[in-house]
């Protein structure tokens, strides 16, 4: 029952970020390219606020952490050194019949919590257990088997008729260079960190940085995913805010805590109530790492991964310094315990990667809400996005009363004063209570009407999105009012 309801939210959130021009499929009118999706006009500016709180965060508020923006193609040898080209694989399995391509690691999860719906949990943790273990050996025949053995069919054509099971690379290559003869295979980067560790020595020398600092980027990266479902959960185009922080070796566990800490401190001054948010720790860590752990969200469809903490050890640096030959190491010159300089070593890092478009959505399920406003007899409801002021996509929405008696003409001279500060709307179609209802929809937190008193005494009435309480204020006071909501001191101290 619960399911349906989250189910059913989920998809009023998709439907919403349509009808409102917040996310659209990419190339609709040719009926959509599978797990792409284009933002729009609300999406952007949403979109360009969660980047700025990041970086604020991250950039701004730390002396020590400076921000770059990369390139998307480095050279191939980059990711061989990364260990993408060799190891960056989902196994895949085809079922003959209906044509459809599945990660057979995500067919098996499925059986799993199948299995524990149904009561059966020492059948849920057998598989489970069956399946860790293939995965840690790559023993993809074994997958097959395992897939075999619990009668698992194609939801699309019913049939257990499947293919062997098969590593998939997810990077996507293209050719660089013009002529055909000569010229490179390249990659897509599949995540924006190694374009941080390949400059690593050109900031550190150039922005003469000392150890502990961290170097900041947010773009684009690019996954061919298996299966890619849930809107832009997992798209094969996404962005991500990464961060690479160089600490002495030793002092990787502090660090990983501290980080572990502050990425979750972020995430919860939005508002967002605490028992929405867990860690989850590995368990099994990836050959390159000591620790780490991801900051889920409990989504409509459960709880899922939207930030990745990774304490990484030295070994993307080492694998740079083996693959290049170039020497990507730090002179300490602070003291140790013995009084003697730390010398020369390569860092340690720990990583901290959110992915932008999850947070997207995340902020958007948060803030949707259809609320019932139903007083006695009388039906009413609203639906509103209670965004946090400093991430609405438009602060402040300007309504003359009416569209004579030179109301619209003050209505425009009150927003040019304010547009250079703050994303401002103008609209004078429909009744008022029509236009505040479109602004609670698309999260707008001020709606300013100007009336025929404005004229005489210089003051409006400022309309509230959550309470939606009126005040009449004056129109100085406007961006005083304005700026308090929608200050980013009141996210980050
Ligand atoms: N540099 C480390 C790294 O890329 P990751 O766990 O593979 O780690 C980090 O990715 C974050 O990027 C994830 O927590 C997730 O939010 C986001 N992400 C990864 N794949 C994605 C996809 N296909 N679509 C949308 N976001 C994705």
């Amino acid at each position: 029952m619960a399911k349906n309801t989250n189910d059913e939210q989920f998809k009023n959130v998709i439907s919403h970020a349509k009808e409102y021009g917040f996310v659209f499929q990419s190339s609709e009118i040719y009926d959509g390219l599978s797990a792409v999706y284009d933002y729009g006009q609300l999406g952007s500016e949403l979109k360009n606020n969660i980047k700025t709180y990041w970086w604020k965060a991250m950039v701004q508020m730390h002396e020590n952490i400076v921000g770059i923006d990369a390139a998307i193609f480095m050279h191939p040898k980059v990711w061989k050194a990364s260990g993408h080209v060799d190891g960056f694989n989902d196994p895949m399995i085809d079922n003959k019949e209906s044509k459809k391509r599945y990660r057979a690691d995500q067919l098996l999860e499925d059986k799993i919590a199948r299995y524990e719906k149904d009561g059966k949990t020492d059948k849920a943790a057998q598989l489970q257990s069956d399946m860790d273990q293939a995965l840690q050996a790559e023993d993809l025949p074994r997958l097959k088997t395992l897939i075999e053995e619990h009668e698992i069919a194609c939801p699309v054509s019913g049939t257990r008729n499947w293919t062997e099971v098969r590593q998939f690379n997810l990077m996507f290559s293209t050719q660089f260079g013009a002529m055909a003869e000569g010229s490179e295979e390249v990659y897509l980067r599949p995540e924006t960190a190694q374009g941080i560790f390949v400059n690593f020595l050109n900031v550190q020398k150039t922005g003469r940085m000392k150890i502990p600092f961290g170097i900041a980027q947010i773009g684009k990266a690019f996954r061919n995913e298996v299966i890619a479902r849930q809107f832009i959960m997992r798209m094969r185009e996404f962005e991500q805010m990464e961060m690479q922080f160089f600490v002495r070796p030793g002092e990787d566990a502090k660090w990983f805590a501290y980080w572990k800490e502050a990425r979750l401190k972020w995430h919860q001054a939005l508002g967002t109530p605490a028992d929405k948010y867990r860690f989850h720790d590995h368990v099994k860590l990836a050959h390159y790492a000591n620790a780490a752990t991801d900051i889920e969200f409990e989504f409509p469809f459960g709880f899922k991964e939207v930030e990745g903490i990774h304490s990484r050890t030295d070994f993307d640096l080492s694998q740079h310094q083996q693959f290049s030959g170039k020497k990507m190491q730090y002179f300490d010159n602070d003291l140790n315990e013995d009084g003697k300089p730390y010398g020369n070593y390569i860092p340690y890092v720990i990583e901290t990667s959110i992915g932008l478009d999850r947070m997207f959505l995340l902020t958007m399920i948060n803030a949707f809400e259809e609320e019932d406003l139903s007083e006695g007899e009388k039906q009413d409801s609203r639906t509103l996005l209670r965004l946090h002021p400093c991430l609405a996509p438009v602060k402040v929405a300007i309504f003359p009363l009416t569209k004579k008696d030179g109301l619209p003409e003050k209505a425009k001279e009150i927003m040019n004063s304010l547009k250079l500060d703050f994303n401002c709307i103008y609209e004078e179609k429909d009744a008022i209570g029509k236009r505040y209802r479109r602004q609670d929809a698309i999260g707008t937190p001020f709606c300013v009407t100007v009336d025929h008193q404005t004229l005489e005494d210089n003051t409006v009435t400022v309309r509230h999105r959550d309470s939606m309480e009126q005040q009449r204020i004056e129109i100085e006071h406007l961006e005083t009012l304005i700026a308090s909501k929608v200050s980013w001191k009141n996210l980050l101290h």
